[in-house]
């Protein structure tokens, strides 16, 4: 056990700093307050730059990469919007696969980081993607709400309006979310792959080569992922409408461009993970640094069924999931449960029942018991 506890603190020292570019999903998790007030008892260390200022917090505790808490200072306003995109990439992920075996309860861990999400599997391309989606999509809303200072509604489309509506209203702003994007998310893995460059220089034939070439390599992927993810809200993006008139006449029609709810945009990207496409290390190697190597969300390593418990491939295993005996979606328990069959079990609930109202203005209730079976992986 001791041993054990060892080696975790020592792999956590180890690669704490090595910029993972999504730790920041731990802000989902996070009460700082963004504000300048709070660093003013810490007088004469720049203000926006003391370790006890939101953003020194955030590097140390929440794991933010260096240039992320750098970004974190210059644009601070933009952080509780960082910090809701956080939990809109969570909730999104969670609500999108809730009923497979990967149910993506490890982004809940961050900012530490169980091995699906770090040996480029299938399910870590979706993690990044729909991260990157869910900042650049909250950005592009926070500067239409208003509340930004770098940034506004997005101008008029460049297409005419047709003859029964006038542009108007206030469009997401996605392109300034895929610049605020990139810079909090891309430049951390770019930053990777140029250290992971540097470090091999001269050591061709080192031994070590294939694991410093293998971080080098993931991170392309990642990147080329969360290029897969911003694309998919450019694509989402659709004409909205607003009437105006006497009683709802519709006289007068005014449009903008704006973005569905983001669980759609999470449905499509569940799409792209299902057409995920594995390459090879050479593969990557050769395509390095090229803007453009596919459509398709990529994969480098194959991913366990999820079905057992397995601490090194970053699977949780299905024993306790809840399953659905009469469907024969991804839910069932056929399914889920791969094969092991499950676990009758009777669920009590109190419920308000036969309630009946009084006069004009109050209900009164019983209490019921109600029985219902659940059944779960054995
Ligand atoms: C600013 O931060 C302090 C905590 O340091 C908090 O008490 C206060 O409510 C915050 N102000 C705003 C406007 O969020
Ligand atoms: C997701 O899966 C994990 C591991 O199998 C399980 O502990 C957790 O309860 C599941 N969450 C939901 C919402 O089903
Ligand atoms: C199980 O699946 C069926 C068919 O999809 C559905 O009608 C039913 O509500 C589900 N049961 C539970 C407990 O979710
Ligand atoms: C579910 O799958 C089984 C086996 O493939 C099949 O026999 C059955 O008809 C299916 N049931 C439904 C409702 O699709």
């Amino acid at each position: 056990m001791k041993d054990r506890l060892f080696v975790w603190t020592i792999l956590f020292l180890l690669f704490w700093h090595e910029g993972f570019s999504i730790r920041w999903l731990s802000l989902q998790h996070s009460t700082l307050h963004w504000n300048l007030s709070s660093v003013s008892n810490n007088p004469g260390r720049g203000i926006r730059s003391g370790a006890r200022s939101p953003c020194g917090v955030a590097r140390r505790r929440y794991g933010l990469a260096k240039l992320q808490a750098k970004l974190c200072r210059s644009t601070m306003e933009a952080m509780p919007h960082v910090q809701k995109a956080a939990v809109l990439a969570a909730d999104t992920c969670q609500t999108v696969f809730k009923d497979r075996r990967w149910n993506c309860s490890s982004i809940t861990t961050a900012p530490y980081l169980t091995p699906d999400l770090t040996r480029a599997t299938r399910e870590q391309a979706y993690v990044y993607a729909i991260s990157s989606a869910a900042l650049t999509y909250t950005m592009a809303r926070a500067c239409a709400s208003g509340t930004l200072y770098h940034c506004t509604c997005a101008g008029k489309p460049d297409e005419p309006p047709n003859s029964n509506f006038q542009w108007g209203g206030c469009g997401d702003n996605i392109h300034w979310g895929v610049y605020f994007a990139k810079r909090f998310i891309d430049n951390v893995e770019k930053n990777n792959v140029d250290k992971s460059r540097k470090r091999r220089k001269g050591y061709e034939y080192d031994e070590d080569r294939k694991s410093k070439l293998v971080r080098e390599e993931i991170a392309a992927v990642n990147l080329h992922n969360n290029r897969v993810g911003r694309r998919i809200i450019r694509e989402s993006i659709q004409t909205q409408c607003k009437c105006h008139g006497v009683s709802g006449s519709c006289n007068v029609k005014t449009c903008w461009k704006g973005l569905p709810p983001m669980f759609e945009i999470g449905r499509k990207l569940m799409k792209q993970y299902t057409n995920a496409k594995e390459v090879s290390r050479y593969y990557v190697e050769g395509n390095l640094g090229k803007t453009r190597i596919s459509d398709h969300l990529l994969y480098l390593s194959k991913s366990p069924d999820y079905c057992t418990k397995d601490v090194k491939l970053g699977s949780f295993g299905t024993v306790g999931r809840k399953c659905n005996v009469t469907t024969n979606e991804t839910n069932s328990c056929r399914q889920l449960c791969c094969g092991r069959g499950y676990r009758t079990l009777v669920e009590e609930k109190l419920e308000r029942c036969h309630c009946k109202y009084y006069n004009c203005c109050y209900v009164k209730c019983k209490i019921c018991r109600t029985k219902t079976q659940i059944y779960e992986c054995g």
